[in-house]
């Protein structure tokens, strides 16, 4: 039987840094607020001259290091973004050309906040297929270019960054399983509506959002998907050792895991450091647990995120 497993993760943040208190330098608003609303204390914002597939470059060179595996054995880039370079080719075949490789396939995954996770669950298809050997997934964003930073109550809340993992073929788990859910009728409560036509940009092209609305539904599907995975996997939540949730706001991250009955100490939370960076920011979580020690080879991991769309997902993985 042939199953998928990380082979190593790697994670990128840009250089400029941005404080709750800089952003209250021209916002009305507070480090105070930001912080108790959402536990986020900082974010990076990418330079004008990086885009999501230089970010992921970055993340993905650390990945490959980290797997000891050169970029030649990868045959699939999965991309998870809403912050592509360009309308097209895919960020992942600019990705794929940086990474000075060709010939395997190469995609992107829109479906925001729960990219990563969706592009995940469908590596470990290509691989448990036999299709592929060898994936990098990535989760890389430059949302401070679609908000609106007039808009209080949505500027605070993001960030640029970018998470990849190595995925290969083993003939041990692994990747156990993963359930991936959307809701298109929720569409409404976190958009960026804008399109391009006639070489202009028509509607607003800022992130749209009612916080509180998906405040809620965030919190009621993180925890009803993880239990759904959880139970595709025969496991309970005693068996998870790391519950990595989509790094949104501290609040959301709480309630999920309270629901879930997991400890706060078996909850890996990262968003005070780097704010949301949407698909980025399950990777990101993942790569830093694991640099700093938290979680060790053999260990079962969960992941779960929620994001526009509606979209969400869970994965459970022996690391
Ligand atoms: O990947 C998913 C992405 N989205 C999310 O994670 C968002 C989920 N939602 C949330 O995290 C919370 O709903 C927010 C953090 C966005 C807002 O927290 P809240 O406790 O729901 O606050 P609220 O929207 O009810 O606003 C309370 C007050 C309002 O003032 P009034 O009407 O009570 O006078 C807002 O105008 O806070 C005000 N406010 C702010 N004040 C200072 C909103 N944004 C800010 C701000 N600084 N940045």
């Amino acid at each position: 039987m042939i199953w998928s497993r990380i082979a190593g993760t790697g994670s990128y943040l840009p250089e400029r840094l941005v404080t709750n208190a800089e952003l209250a330098r021209t916002m009305d608003t507070s480090d105070e607020w930001i912080h108790s609303r959402t536990g986020i204390r900082q974010r990076y914002i990418a330079a004008e001259s990086e885009s999501s597939s230089d970010l992921a470059l970055r993340a993905c060179q650390a990945a490959l290091l980290a797997a000891d595996t050169p970029a030649s054995e990868v045959d699939l880039i999965i991309f998870a973004t809403s912050t592509p370079d360009q309308i097209f080719p895919s960020s992942a075949c600019l990705l794929q050309a940086k990474l000075g490789i060709k010939g395997g396939a190469a995609f992107d995954i829109q479906a925001v906040c729960s990219g990563f996770v969706y592009a995940l669950s469908i590596a470990d298809k290509f691989i448990r297929s036999g299709q592929s050997r060898c994936a990098l997934v990535v989760g890389a964003e430059v949302f401070s270019r679609i908000l609106d930073w007039n808009d209080r109550a949505t500027a605070v809340l993001f960030g640029d960054g970018a998470g990849a993992v190595v995925l290969r073929a083993e003939p041990n788990p692994g990747i156990l399983g993963s359930v991936l859910r959307a809701d298109g009728s929720q569409a409404k409560i976190l958009s960026v509506p804008g399109t391009v036509c006639g070489g202009q940009v028509k509607g607003t092209a800022f992130v749209q959002m009612d916080g509180q609305g998906v405040f809620k539904f965030a919190v009621r599907v993180l925890d009803e998907v993880a239990r759904e995975t959880l139970l595709q996997c025969g496991l309970g939540v005693t068996d998870v050792d790391w519950f990595i949730p989509h790094q949104a706001n501290v609040r959301i991250l709480d309630a999920t895991a309270k629901r879930l009955g997991i400890p706060a100490e078996r909850v890996v939370v990262t968003v005070d450091r780097h704010a949301n960076t949407s698909a980025a920011s399950v990777p990101l979580a993942l790569d830093c647990a694991v640099r700093d020690g938290r979680i060790k080879r053999g260990q079962r991991v969960m992941l779960a995120a929620v994001g526009g769309g509606f979209t969400w997902g869970a994965a459970v993985l022996e690391y």
